[in-house]
């Protein structure tokens, strides 16, 4: 019997028109274009309009990748969306995603993995694959972080943007490509270096929890930074060593885009060529769950990429969460 992988078979995204520089930031708060540059290479970032939401984005990223596959909104089994700012606490924005998609077939969820929900939701629907449950599954890792960061701290204001990219996985029995192996960890004692304090059960919304802005990112950059390095550069690392591969073997490392220091540091100590890495963080910021989708379709849709090209995804995140995924890809 042939072994059933998972594989992408369409890949799509969405980002708002609205761009914001770092010189519009400078005319807001206390900084400049040269710090933000310097310190995380961020140029600009894009953010939603007034009204537009996470299933907004979902839904329009959905859309441009299904549009790449002719797979139609009803054929799609499972819709997962990884996230940390869903439209509201509940509905899930999966359950407003596949009304507003005419997913009628489709059930849902949302996945709370902040900057390595896109690679938790990966491993989750490619296993419903594999297993034969379903034939066609979404990811759609998606974020409006401009709803949930003080843009009176110029500390996190500035590296954060909104976005969302998407991708369908298949079936398929074709050896040379697809899903080769998933490593994902988390770590709770890293929860207090990077975390949105209030609006859960723990510290409902409340006149107090306004007034002292416990409603936004709050972040201990370097201690963040250190473990990002750390995290990504060991997952990569062991994922390769465990399916006999070597860095150079990579045609691509998409690494998540939350600071382009992060990116260069973790890339010299797997001992990466510039060309094999992909970096977009110059336009969008960190836009979390949306980083990984985004940077891996605008790399394809440069010609970056064609069928059976080794790939590895790494990420680290609030939680502290981190995880790198390799494939070959499959379009
Ligand atoms: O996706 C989730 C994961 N998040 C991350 O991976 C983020 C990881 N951390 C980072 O990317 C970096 O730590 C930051 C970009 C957040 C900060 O860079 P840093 O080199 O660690 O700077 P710092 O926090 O040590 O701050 C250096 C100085 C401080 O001033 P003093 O204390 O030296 O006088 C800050 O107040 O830079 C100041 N500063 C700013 N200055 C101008 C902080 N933010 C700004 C700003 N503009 N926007």
């Amino acid at each position: 019997m042939k072994n059933t992988r998972a594989y992408i078979s369409a890949i799509g995204m969405y980002v708002p028109e609205k761009r914001v520089t770092n010189d519009d930031m400078a005319h807001l708060i206390d900084t400049s274009d040269e710090w933000i540059r310097e310190r995380t290479g961020i140029c600009e970032r894009r953010v939603v309009a007034d009204g537009e939401c996470n299933s907004d984005l979902s839904v329009k990223a959905i859309e441009n990748c299904l549009s790449n596959s002719g797979v139609k909104a009803e054929e799609i089994d499972l819709l997962i969306v990884p996230t940390v700012t869903p439209d509201m606490v509940f509905p899930s924005t999966a359950c407003l995603v596949q009304e507003k998609l005419g997913a009628k077939n489709a059930w849902g969820f949302d996945l709370s993995g902040a900057c390595s929900g896109f690679l938790y939701g990966l491993a989750t629907g490619a296993q419903f694959i594999q297993t034969g449950t379903y034939k066609k599954v979404v990811v759609v890792g998606t974020d409006v972080m401009t709803s949930i960061i003080d843009p009176q701290d110029r500390t996190t204001c500035v590296l954060f943007g909104d976005g969302a990219g998407a991708v369908l996985l298949e079936p398929t029995e074709d050896e040379g490509i697809g899903f080769l192996d998933f490593l994902l960890r988390a770590d709770g004692s890293g929860g207090k270096f990077l975390h949105m304090p209030a609006g859960g059960s723990k510290i409902p919304a409340s006149h107090e929890t306004v007034d002292k802005r416990m409603h936004y990112v709050h972040q201990d950059g370097r201690t963040v930074f250190k473990f990002a390095v750390k995290y990504m550069t060991e997952v990569t690392s062991e994922i390769l060593q465990r399916n006999g591969r070597v860095s150079a073997d990579l045609t691509l490392f998409v690494p998540h885009q939350a600071n382009l220091r992060i990116i260069k540091s973790t890339a010299n100590r797997l001992r990466l060529r510039e060309d094999q890495l992909a970096v977009n963080i110059e336009r969008y910021a960190n836009t979390t769950a949306a980083t990984i989708p985004i940077s891996l379709c605008e790399a394809f849709r440069k010609g970056r990429l064609k069928k059976g090209d080794l790939v590895a995804l790494a990420s680290f995140g609030a939680g502290f969460t981190w995880g790198s995924v390799l494939l070959r890809w499959g379009i």
